[in-house]
């Protein structure tokens, strides 16, 4: 039998999109890829508590205990090593990752972001952050996109964008909620998916 693709999720907090993608391989909408290793920034992320509820093995990679950039990737690399994976995915992962990292894994990098790019991307924009800055400007409609990751923040090629309202009233943390159920656990799941079958399609090929 085929073997799937085998991802990668790193993360930083709630791990929600992390659960989206659990649940949708459990559903069977992910069937190309399977969820091998979960990497995190933080030794207090809920998130590894997602992972092991799921039998996942989990690691934190912290800034405390790895000291600097280069050494938080060395440890990550040799994870992603260990466990031979094809894909990974950044689920609300807020280490914004080296040129040098990027460029090791071209197209096999996904990340998903809490506005439509180009809107509130880039350097400084992450979780709730976003939603602030959107109400700000009082746009109307906001929403997540899925992308590539190279070494320009957000900047990699689009995979795929979902349109989100923005309602009186709304709040950060409502407007956040509502990009998260409307678009994000929809979008993160289907890309993975679609990027695993890709990674199986040029599997078959060779
Ligand atoms: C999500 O809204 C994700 O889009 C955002 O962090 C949140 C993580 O939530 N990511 C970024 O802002 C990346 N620039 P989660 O831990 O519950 O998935």
């Amino acid at each position: 039998m085929n073997e799937k693709a085998r991802v990668a999720v790193m993360v930083s907090g709630g791990g929600t999109n992390l659960q989206a993608i659990l649940d949708a391989e459990k559903a069977g909408t992910i069937r190309s890829g399977e969820v091998v290793l979960v990497i995190s920034s933080s030794s207090k992320a809920y998130a590894l508590e997602r992972a092991k509820l799921a039998g996942i093995d989990a690691y934190a990679v912290t800034k405390k205990k790895y000291g600097t950039l280069e050494k938080i990737e060395e440890k990550v690399v040799s994870l992603l090593q260990e466990y031979r994976i094809d894909l990974i995915v950044l689920a609300g992962f807020l280490t914004v990752l080296s040129p040098d990292f990027t460029a090791r894994y071209p197209r096999r990098i996904l990340n998903i972001h809490p506005s439509l790019i180009p809107s509130f991307s880039g350097d400084g924009f992450y979780g709730l952050r976003v939603h602030e800055e959107a109400l700000k400007r009082g746009v109307k409609i906001t929403g997540a996109t899925v992308h590539f990751v190279n070494e320009i923040t957000d900047g990699g090629e689009i995979i795929d964008q979902k349109a989100v309202n923005v309602l009186p009233g709304d709040t950060p943390e409502i407007l956040q909620k509502r990009v998260m159920e409307e678009a994000e656990w929809v979008l993160l799941p289907k890309a993975v998916e679609s990027v695993s079958q890709e990674i199986l399609n040029l599997r078959a090929a060779l």
